[in-house]
């Protein structure tokens, strides 16, 4: 369902490759571990899948969409069933909080009070009821990671991507992240996630993807 044939990454022409000659496959409803050195090409392979920037090179297929051959018109559709927590968080700030969770099934077009239900929910769960009507800039770096991951995970996407979601938490914290994650593939999503936390890998064994200097290591 994810598939990345010979895909080569450059930021600009004349740039070193972020990544070179990627191939590899996530299955449909697989649960993946990223992991490499930083500047690996975790998030540049992240990128790809959800659809920040397009291959310089090769074939990358996501979620039955040819991404390299598609028109730009074609993306959104497909972007919004892919939900994504960024290393940086990217949080709107002139939302509060549970605005900021509602957004996904807004676009989705779902109906106000369910939102707001299904949002309420999600926050309750990663332990920030108290803080719903709050800005993100009021909040700490591991409660605006929270946010990004219960707006990632709202509207139940299809492709679930996390870049390194545990980095700002407690070790408690991190693994109801975690916890959360793996419900998520249990109710059918296909996770990928980029994540320096060895002890955490090896706390919830699963498939793991290598990336060294932008090649493939090994994915076993
Ligand atoms: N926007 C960008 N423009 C130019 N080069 C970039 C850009 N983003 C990443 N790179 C380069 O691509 C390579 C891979 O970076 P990437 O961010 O994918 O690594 P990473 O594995 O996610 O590292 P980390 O563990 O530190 O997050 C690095 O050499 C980096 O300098
Ligand atoms: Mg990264």
């Amino acid at each position: 369902m994810v598939r990345l044939e010979d895909v080569t990454l450059r930021y600009r022409p004349d740039a070193a490759a972020a990544l070179a000659g990627l191939t590899c496959a996530f299955p449909a409803g697989g649960f993946t571990w990223l992991m490499g050195p930083s500047g690996a090409g975790k998030s540049s392979l992240l990128k790809l899948l959800h659809l920040a920037v397009r291959p310089s090179a090769g074939r990358l297929d996501v979620l039955g969409t040819a991404v390299h051959a598609a028109r730009r018109q074609d993306l959104p559709g497909l972007r919004r069933r892919i939900g994504v927590v960024f290393q940086d968080f990217r949080l709107l700030p002139h939302l509060d909080v549970l605005e900021n969770v509602a957004l996904p099934l807004r676009i989705a077009g779902r109906g106000e009070k369910q939102l707001l239900a299904d949002a309420t929910e999600m926050l309750r769960w990663v332990g920030l009821g108290d803080l719903m009507r709050a800005r993100p800039e009021a909040l700490s770096g591991g409660e605006q990671q929270r946010v990004a991951l219960a707006r990632a995970v709202v509207a139940r996407p299809a492709l679930l991507l996390a870049d390194e979601p545990t980095s700002n938490l407690d070790e408690q914290q991190a693994r109801r992240v975690v916890a959360l994650l793996r419900e998520m593939h249990r109710l059918g999503s296909t996770v990928i996630i980029a994540t320096h936390n060895e002890a955490l890998t090896q706390e919830h064994p699963a498939a793991t993807l290598r990336l060294a200097g932008g090649r493939l290591v090994s994915h076993g």
